[in-house]
């Protein structure tokens, strides 16, 4: 594998080897001592030019635990503030001798265009409103680990599609494994054409419950609106929130996901985080494994040593 930028350059078969892949890192991961000699000698670049909690951390520990540095570069106290603009940045990076550049940005396409640039490797790790294909990779990891079979598997995507890349990442990457995707939203919140992202469009959330086998709910995304795109928040909470009363009408066996950041109150009650049914920090620990996978796939080994 050589860059990492959606979903759609990986097809079935390179989710099914990443998911493989990090079956191993998962066995890593359980070890007493859960680091392996696989990257030693490799650095990897951390490139976040726009703030991250899960992503950034996640791929830091994934690289510590195949024993790769890690070179991280914040753009919020960098010569980005002096002016110095991306391929500059980039370029300064790379001379500095790197195995792999990890890129999120704001802006949609970054990351391709910094793999034009770069002779290292480059994997997206969210750019503006087009991809996240990790996050996809870890959200299809988790529903994997639950036993389920995506071919038949009716997943309801809940909220601002609009403006999510991670809606569009996994709607790419659970309808190619066989999932039935339903987004789930007010008009407002559903991009122009949206019947071309290849889902079904459902603008009630109680309609589609109790035939619903994993409900993932999307962050509202208020830094990236620029006009009220609902009527309110607690009118938004009301008509497509998970509250106790919705989680109601979900199988029992249902699993409910978010990528997080969470908004408690908005997207969900904080009363129903507590369900057993919720997957978010599974989520969490599985992106460590799917990014240890991605690093050793993309970066390569030193002899195999896992
Ligand atoms: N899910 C996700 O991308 O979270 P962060 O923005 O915290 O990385």
């Amino acid at each position: 594998m050589n860059d990492l930028l959606t979903i759609e350059d990986l097809g079935a078969d390179g989710i099914n080897e990443i998911m493989l892949t990090a079956d191993s890192m998962a066995e890593v991961s359980a070890r007493p001592i859960p680091k392996v000699p696989a990257l030693r000698g490799k650095t990897v670049a951390s490139m976040f030019f726009e703030d991250s909690t899960r992503t950034r951390t996640s791929f830091e520990t994934a690289a510590k635990r195949l024993s790769a540095d890690v070179l991280n570069f914040s753009a919020s106290s960098s010569s980005v503030n002096k002016g110095e603009s991306l391929r500059d940045t980039v370029e300064t990076i790379e001379a500095m001798g790197v195995d792999a550049i990890i890129v999120r940005h704001r802006s949609s396409g970054a990351p391709r265009q910094v793999a034009q640039w770069a002779e290292a490797p480059v994997i997206n790790a969210g750019d503006g409103w087009h991809a996240h294909p990790t996050q996809s990779l870890l959200d299809a990891y988790t529903i994997r680990a639950e036993g389920r079979d995506f071919e038949g598997l009716n997943i309801a995507i809940v909220g601002d599609v609009s403006h999510s890349r991670v809606a569009r990442s996994n709607i790419e990457a659970f309808s190619v494994l066989g999932a039935n995707v339903t987004l789930v939203a007010p008009p407002t919140l559903l991009p122009p054409h949206v019947e071309a992202l290849g889902a079904t469009v459902s603008h009630s959330l109680d309609a589609v419950l109790a035939e619903t086998d994993v409900l993932y709910l999307l962050r509202m995304q208020h830094e990236r609106m620029d006009q009220a795109l609902v009527p309110s928040l607690g009118e938004y909470h009301r008509t497509f929130g998970l509250t106790p009363e919705r989680a109601k009408q979900l199988p029992s066996n249902a699993l409910i996901m978010h990528p997080g950041p969470m908004n408690r109150g908005i997207e969900i009650s904080p009363e129903v985080i507590d369900d057993p049914r919720v997957r978010v920090l599974n989520q969490v620990a599985n992106g460590v494994v799917v990014r240890m996978a991605v690093l050793y796939l993309v970066v390569g080994s030193n002899g195999g040593v896992i």
